[in-house]
């Protein structure tokens, strides 16, 4: 009997806790109003939308909030920017305790959408342009898709150095030593990734060399960025973090030609049982929209949208495959073992959390 109540409870609270494949009713709602008309219902629905978005900088999605609320007066983007891997448990939590308030998560943790699909909690929702991503970013009955192309690039301050890392084999070059910066791999899996990427291609002895660089080791991938860029600082290298791919006053953004570097579509969803469905389908337009997409100073993640110039499309740098990292995320045992393997060579990560550490 308190079973039953129980799982009547769950079923009011709309957190479906059973397995739903064989529920068949995954078709997606097909978006067919223009974007003012989704604008005009998010306005009536109180013109808010809470999103939670993976990142290592409370001010990582500042810009994304400012293009938002200027393109759409009287909304407020209520964004929150976490590492992906905390934001996932606590999701988690409000939706095994009926407690959701999060409406749009937009996360690196690829893996957790199927999950989370599997469990009933995505709202199946095609936005205007869904099917000009590339198909290999997205969700077959629309329950998520990737709304931005993230990188690990070489970014460099050349003021620092002779010359800029061009292969991932310059950073074990002597004018290197002591001047790179790298995120822990045991940090962030996506990091962790970069390592697999480039230790399976050149081997054991790459990573030793690396080591007589005296890398310093941080967390976020923030960071590495902020001690480029600092006047104070000597810092002149990193293949941990990511700005785009045009250079700025200061940095200056390669890629390599031999090994492999890291992309990947970051991953939006919107929750079935989200408190403002039509505030979360206007952010997820306006990410998908041209304006933004042509705006971000990246790769796109729609086909028609060419790559920013210099550079040939996403699916045709022969130096990465930004479909890779969803099956290397998934093999968490795997994962958890390269962890362990350098938290042995470079110790735990060490300092505060990259959201709060002044760095
Ligand atoms: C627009 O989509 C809604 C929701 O999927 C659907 O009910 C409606 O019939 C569609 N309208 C047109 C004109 O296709
Ligand atoms: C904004 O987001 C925060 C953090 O997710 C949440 O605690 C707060 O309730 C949200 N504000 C509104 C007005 O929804
Ligand atoms: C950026 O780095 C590349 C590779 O080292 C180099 O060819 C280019 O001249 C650099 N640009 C600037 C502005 O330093
Ligand atoms: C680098 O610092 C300059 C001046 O402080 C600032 O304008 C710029 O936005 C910074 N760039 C990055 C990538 O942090
Ligand atoms: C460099 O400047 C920053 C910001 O002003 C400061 O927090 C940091 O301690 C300085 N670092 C060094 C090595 O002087
Ligand atoms: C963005 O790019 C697309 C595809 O190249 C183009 O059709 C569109 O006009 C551009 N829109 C804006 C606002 O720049």
């Amino acid at each position: 009997m308190l079973r039953t109540i129980f799982s009547a409870a769950l079923v009011v609270a709309g957190s479906c806790a059973y397995d739903t494949l064989v529920k068949f009713d995954g078709a997606p709602i097909q978006e067919n109003r223009t974007i003012e008309a989704i604008y005009h219902a998010a306005l009536e629905e109180g013109g808010i939308v809470t999103c939670w978005h993976g990142g290592d900088e409370t001010n990582q999605q500042d810009g994304l909030k400012e293009a938002f609320e200027t393109r759409f007066p009287g909304m407020t983007l209520n964004i929150t920017v976490d590492v992906s891997k905390y934001h996932d448990g606590n999701i988690d939590r409000q939706l095994s305790t009926g407690g959701l308030y999060v409406d749009s998560i937009i996360l690196q943790t690829l893996q957790d959408y199927p999950r989370w699909d599997q469990e009933g909690a995505l709202l199946h929702y095609a936005p205007l342009n869904f099917d000009n991503t590339h198909p290999a970013f997205r969700d077959i009955r629309a329950a998520w898709y990737g709304v931005s192309i993230f990188a690990w690039t070489f970014i460099s301050n050349n003021d620092r150095l002779s010359e800029g890392p061009r292969e991932f084999a310059d950073f074990l070059k002597p004018e290197f030593k002591d001047k790179l910066v790298l995120t822990y791999p045991n940090d962030d899996d996506a990091v962790l990734y970069a390592f697999d990427l480039i230790m399976q291609e050149f081997g054991y002895e790459w990573f030793e060399k690396l080591l007589q660089q005296n890398p310093r080791w941080v967390r976020g991938t923030g960071t590495p960025l902020t001690l480029l860029n600092a006047t104070n600082s000597t810092i002149a290298a990193t293949f941990t973090a990511g700005m785009g791919l045009s250079s700025s006053e200061t940095l200056n953004v390669t890629i390599p030609t031999k090994g492999s570097f890291v992309t990947w579509p970051q991953r939006a969803a919107i929750f079935k049982d989200a408190p403002h469905p039509e505030s979360a389908k206007l952010l997820h337009n306006f990410m998908l929209s041209y304006e933004h997409q042509n705006s971000t100073g990246s790769w796109s993640v729609l086909k028609n949208v060419p790559a920013p110039a210099g550079y040939p499309g996403i699916m045709d740098v022969p130096s990465t495959n930004p479909v890779e990292f969803e099956r290397f995320m998934g093999d968490r045992v795997r994962v958890e073992r390269l962890k362990l393997f350098f938290e042995d060579k470079i110790g735990t990560p060490q300092g505060l959390s990259p959201l709060i550490d002044d760095l």
